[in-house]
């Protein structure tokens, strides 16, 4: 049975570093330094998700674009929720990838029933499928030496 988005999300975690759209772009990449993440998921208020701002957001339409990060917000660069690719957590791991490298997403918000239930980044499917790799070969050579 394929590895679903909710299983990936007990091992790594349901946490979603979040920011609103008002704050400023200084503001959201301290945030991203202090938590060493590329990505911040935007929320209103209620909490509901409104979008994301990534890394590159941030290059390409803030510091390309010679804007001020300190007086530049964060609705002024983040990719708008219509505009981006989310899943949910019965989707499997394979779909992530195909959405990833299909639309070069490197962030995929999870939700369920409407409300943010946690993130996923490329980095996190490349190790799940490394691990599931070292696991089968694990598997086939205590097969092949007798050892299982
Ligand atoms: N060893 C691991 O478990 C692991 C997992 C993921 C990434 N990495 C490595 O980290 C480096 C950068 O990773 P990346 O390009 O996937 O992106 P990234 O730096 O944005 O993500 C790093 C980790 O932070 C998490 N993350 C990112 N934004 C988040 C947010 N807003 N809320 C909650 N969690 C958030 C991701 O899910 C991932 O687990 C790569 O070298 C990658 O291989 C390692």
């Amino acid at each position: 049975m394929s590895t679903t988005v909710g299983d990936l999300l007990r091992i790594k975690g349901a946490k979603v570093e979040t920011i609103s759209a008002s704050e400023t772009i200084l503001e959201a990449i301290r945030r991203m330094s202090e938590k060493h993440i590329g990505c911040l998921a935007v929320v209103t208020r209620a909490g509901k998700l409104s979008g994301i701002l990534s890394e590159r957001d941030v290059l390409w339409k803030v510091i390309a674009a010679a804007k001020s990060p300190k007086t530049n917000r964060v609705k002024d660069a983040m990719t708008p929720l219509k505009q981006m690719k989310t899943v949910s957590p019965s989707q499997t791991v394979e779909e992530c990838m195909a959405l990833m490298t299909g639309r070069r997403h490197r962030h995929l918000p999870v939700l369920a029933d409407g409300k943010l239930a946690g993130l996923i980044s490329i980095g996190d499917v490349v190790k799940f499928m490394l691990d599931a790799q070292q696991a089968t070969i694990q598997s086939l050579e205590k097969y092949i030496t007798g050892t299982f």
